[in-house]
């Protein structure tokens, strides 16, 4: 039984008191609710969110990690400084830091062991880009983002990975995939989780849908099947919007 799971991605907005007043807010909101909820927030916002949020249910993700144990990567965080702060989730793979930040399949599984080693579960993002889709190639893409991200990945370890498929096009844009679309991708992304271990560990593996999630389309696209959560960008900087998408 796979329990719904909307995480909210903040990116490169809020500052340390627009967090704390975020948090006061959405904690109110979102008591008494049963699906899970996380916000993925800016590394300096990190801390104010878990002292704020502990004991609410409502878990804390960030956005990145180093690979490394340590050493000199300036400006970079380990896995071991998200942990000593009591983070529950990170993003590994988003579009964004592929597209700017030269994030790769290799770099992906090297952050994705590294967490799995620990409490922090990785959300891993994989999604196709305009071209791919109109040229036909959206599916064999998502499979080798796949493929490489996961290599070496245990059945065990795999169950406690979040998946978003994010297609680049839906992000950011106001252009939503079609509830239909979105289905489409996460039925072969499940199929793809199938041939890579088995029936069971696909069967419990989180699947979450991200691109231009917003109060108004949260309903549709998460009463598809396979589509177990969203990953939400702009809609989850307002306490009552992201609350209107849990409570979808
Ligand atoms: P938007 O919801 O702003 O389209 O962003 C989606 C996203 O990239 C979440 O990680």
């Amino acid at each position: 039984m796979r329990i719904p799971f909307i995480a909210g991605n903040w990116k490169m907005f809020k500052t340390k008191a627009d967090a704390s007043a975020f948090a006061e807010e959405f904690k109110a909101l979102y008591q008494g609710t049963d699906v899970k909820a996380a916000v993925c927030a800016p590394f300096t916002d990190l801390q104010t969110l878990v002292d704020a949020f502990k004991g609410t249910g409502i878990g804390v993700g960030a956005q990145n990690v180093h690979f490394a144990d340590e050493g000199a990567y300036t400006g970079e965080i380990s896995v071991a400084m998200l942990e000593e702060m009591g983070v529950d989730y990170c993003i590994v793979g988003h579009s964004e830091r592929r597209q700017y930040f030269a994030e790769t399949d290799e770099t992906v599984n090297l952050k994705l062991k590294k967490l799995l080693a620990g409490p922090i579960r990785p959300i891993m993002c994989v999604g196709e880009s305009l071209e791919q889709r109109d040229s036909g190639e959206l599916f064999d893409f998502v499979r080798s983002q796949l493929v490489g991200g996961l290599d070496g990945i245990s059945a065990e370890d795999m169950r406690r990975v979040v998946i978003a498929y994010e297609p680049i096009w839906a992000i950011g844009t106001g252009r939503t995939a079609s509830p239909e679309q979105a289905e489409e991708m996460c039925a072969f992304i499940r199929k793809v989780l199938i041939d890579l271990y088995d029936e069971d560990t696909a069967d419990e593996v989180i699947l979450q849908y991200g691109g231009s999630v917003k109060p108004a389309n949260a309903t549709e696209i998460m009463n598809m099947d396979e589509i177990d959560g969203a990953l939400v960008g702009g809609a989850s900087l307002k306490p009552a919007d992201l609350m209107a998408i849990i409570d979808f």
